[in-house]
């Protein structure tokens, strides 16, 4: 019997409207437009002013399920990779699930950091699989904005407010779908990034608030290091076991942290620079959202295309990375139910 396989079968995203720009910043610490240009690569980003990270969670999963033309209680799993969680508990799963009314489903978070997503569309695609759900939302969304220091440079150029969602469902179609993946996790990166506070080993006390405890802390340098090489590393090997060349791939759809390790990546893959999926300038970092805002906006600008072949590539906290081989399925959207 030929194995089930797992696809994508809709896009959806959602970002909030205030924008926070690098002339925004240039006002609140000690940088400016030209360093945050030329060191990251973004120009702007959003910030959710209210709600919590399942308000832009719902927000994307409805615009995917209304671009498949089914509701919500045709869903059977909704997996939350986030940073951010609206709380410990309840999941935001069970947030987004009350809020887009999935009577039937069950769902969880996964923290997977700037990974979260990839990790999560493995794991949905490992239910499809084995038969044991046929339509699975994955919603990668961080609300960054609120674990983010405004009076610390280092990161709060960086961060961003933002969704984006996928359905995966069986398909039959011959060499289409989620065809391979690489993921791996390497805890010895833990000091590098992280938010020490309010977890059981530091809960929230008076001492973590006053030691900012609750912020994201990044020492930059140490994570760009590593992420240039891993994240180049497993798009290169992804190919290499596939047997494809740089010609081959229709679309790199990296992880939005840094333009210059995105650059890395392509090159590394003998990808023309052209064939990237890059928003970090609109949006900077997302967190688990950025490769899914990715997807949705190419798919819906009509760039991202049936039958073309795609990496996704990613780098984060943990230190988590991976990468996934996919052959896109999803309708254009011309032809899509709208
Ligand atoms: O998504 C999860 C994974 N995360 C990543 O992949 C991020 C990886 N790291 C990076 O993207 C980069 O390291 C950053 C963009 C965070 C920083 O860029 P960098 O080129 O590594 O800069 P740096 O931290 O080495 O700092 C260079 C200089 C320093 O000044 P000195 O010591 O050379 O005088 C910093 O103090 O730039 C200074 N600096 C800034 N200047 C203006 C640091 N932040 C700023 C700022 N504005 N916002």
């Amino acid at each position: 019997m030929p194995k089930r396989r797992a696809t994508i079968t809709a896009v959806g995203h959602y970002v909030p409207e205030k924008v926070l720009s690098n002339a925004d910043l240039e006002k609140m610490v000690d940088t400016n437009d030209e360093w945050i240009r030329t060191r990251t690569g973004i120009v702007e980003r959003r910030i959710l002013e209210q709600g919590g990270s399942s308000d832009m969670g719902a927000r994307a999963a409805e615009m995917a399920l209304t671009h498949r033309g089914i509701s919500a209680d045709e869903i059977d799993c909704i997996i939350v990779p986030t940073v951010t969680p609206d709380m410990f508990f309840p999941s935001t799963a069970c947030l987004i699930q009350e809020k887009i009314g999935a009577s039937r489903a069950w769902g969880f978070d996964l923290s997977g950091a700037c990974s979260g997503f990839l990790f999560a569309l493995v794991t949905a695609a490992q239910f499809v699989e084995t038969g044991m759900h046929s339509k699975v939302l994955v919603i990668g969304v961080d609300k960054m904005s609120a674990i983010t220091d405004y009076t610390d440079r280092n990161t709060c150029i960086l961060f961003g407010d933002a969704a984006g969602a996928v359905l995966v469902e069986p398909t039959e179609e011959e060499g289409y779908g989620i065809l391979d993946s690489i993921l791996r996790c390497d805890g010895s990166g833990q000091n590098a990034l992280y938010m020490r506070g309010g977890g059981s080993l530091n809960p929230a006390s008076h001492a973590t608030v006053d030691r900012k405890d609750h912020f994201i802390y990044q020492d930059g340098k140490a994570v760009f290091k590593v992420a240039v090489v891993k994240m180049a590393d497993v798009s290169a090997e992804i190919m290499e076991r596939n047997h494809l060349t740089g010609d081959q791939i229709d679309w790199l759809v990296p992880h939005q942290a840094n333009l210059r390790i995105i650059d890395a990546t392509a090159d590394r893959m003998s990808l023309d620079h052209s064939k990237v999926m890059i928003n970090i300038d609109r949006y900077g970092n997302t967190t688990a959202a950025t490769i899914p805002l990715c997807l949705s906006e190419w798919w819906q600008a009509g760039k991202l295309k049936r039958g073309q072949r795609i990496v996704m590539a990613s780098f984060g906290a943990g230190y988590t990375w991976g990468s996934i081989l996919v052959k896109w399925s999803v309708p254009d959207l011309s032809t899509a139910t709208k």
